[in-house]
């Protein structure tokens, strides 16, 4: 059964809820679900604006035909070509093939290799700048190179004032009836699925996101329509102002991330003392992390969010933890930066779990280490090694003290 809601003039909502898919990109746990937003302009010419994931395609369709009834689909326009969005569109190429396509040259090459049939339809490549009149809605496209593939655009209504942002300012979660901003509480909802979407699928690219974000400033926006979660019409800046900082690794917070990894316990023993040291001297903002039992995207999602982090970890084969080491490696590969750290190991012999650390945030930017020589206890901290711990506490408590946000 089709389920369409009006979003502004002659422009509706025909996305879909996923609540089946276990994880993102087969990556990222989805326990809330996602949803799959898609949109159609009924003007002169009836507008498509991308579609969903596959596995939505049934009631994408029950939604976009139940809005066209009787009416040709003119014209498609395909802001992103990641499956998620554009897994339905060869679909729509074999039903609506006398439609126009207007898409990036990138994006129409992601077509053919996706085996899209897009040189069997009517397609224009478009550029930044370029503009399509639907009759009494002028839309313009703003390219968005790397927000998150290199083929992404916004499509701009001139007439609505509507931006449709492909995967900027999307989020995790489901929509259960609620669909703009206003509508619910987004704070208490959605600012940890949009953090935790944003930090790892465009988190890598702050730059171009940057630059998307000061084109957007240029432009009247009532509403922005993003790919996924909920539209925004009412607080555009709060997820503005948020962005500005995950899209520059600033964080958004003071506060201590501990991450650990421990075989035995006597790691995570070291890990929750200086939480509790931490809490002791007045910051209470502090979250710790086994790296074995919390899915790394969690993690990555309160580093952006914190100012100050410990990781503590086991030498393990004589290397790094293997789940410690996909946390670094992940923040590495997120181009994470500018932040505070302290380093504590373990090894019951051989330790070498500090020094690879050290050597990991040493290759990230801007990161400021507070102990390069690392702070190292054999198998489990003892009353001898406990002062060293109490002065590396002391380290963190005040470069925090001295932290301006
Ligand atoms: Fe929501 Fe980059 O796809």
């Amino acid at each position: 059964m089709y389920n369409v809601r009006q979003i502004a003039e002659d422009t509706w909502y025909i996305g879909v809820n996923d609540n089946k898919t276990h994880r993102f990109e087969n990556l990222h746990p989805l326990p809330e679900g996602v949803t799959y937003n898609s949109y159609i302009i009924l003007d002169e010419k009836t507008c498509l604006l991308d579609t969903v994931d596959w596995g939505f395609t049934e009631q994408f369709l029950e939604n976009l035909e139940h809005l066209l009834k009787d009416r040709p689909l003119d014209v498609v326009i395909v802001n992103h070509m990641e499956p998620d969005h554009a897994g339905a569109l060869g679909e729509v190429m074999y039903r609506y093939p006398n439609a126009h396509y207007y898409m990036t040259p990138k994006a129409v090459e992601f077509c053919r290799n996706f085996g899209f049939p897009i040189d069997d339809v009517p397609h224009t490549e478009v550029h930044e700048g370029d503009t399509l009149s639907l009759g009494k809605h002028v839309l313009t496209f703003v390219e968005a190179p790397m927000v998150h593939w290199p083929e992404v655009m916004f499509t701009y209504d001139t007439t609505t004032k509507v931006l449709f942002s492909a995967d900027a300012f999307g989020t995790f979660g489901l929509l259960d009836g609620r669909l703009f901003d206003d509508e619910l509480d987004f704070e208490k909802d959605f600012m940890d699925h949009a953090r935790r979407y944003f930090t790892n699928i465009v988190g890598k690219y702050g730059k171009p996101t940057m630059n998307a974000l000061a084109k957007a400033a240029t432009i009247e926006i009532d509403m922005i329509a993003p790919l996924h979660g909920p539209i925004w019409r009412k607080n555009l800046g709060t997820l503005i102002e948020k962005y500005k900082l995950w899209a520059t690794y600033t964080p958004e917070e003071k506060g201590v991330l501990i991450v650990y990894g421990s075989m035995y316990g006597h790691t995570e023993e070291v890990a929750y003392l200086m939480a509790s040291l931490l809490v002791q001297r007045g910051i209470t903002n502090v979250k710790v992390y086994d790296a074995s039992k919390t899915h790394v995207s969690y993690i990555i999602a309160d580093a952006f969010r914190l100012s100050h982090w410990v990781f503590t970890s086991v030498t393990y084969n004589m290397t790094l933890y293997p789940t410690v080491q996909a946390v670094l490696e992940d923040m590495k590969m997120l181009n994470l930066q500018n932040r505070t750290v302290a380093i504590v190991e373990n090894g019951s012999w051989a330790s070498r779990a500090g020094k690879l650390m050290l050597d990991q945030f040493n290759s990230m930017r801007n990161m400021h280490i507070l102990n390069p020589e690392t702070l190292s206890f054999q198998s489990s901290l003892d009353e001898e090694k406990r002062p060293e711990l109490v002065k590396l506490v002391d380290q963190i408590v005040e470069s925090y003290n001295s932290t301006e946000l």
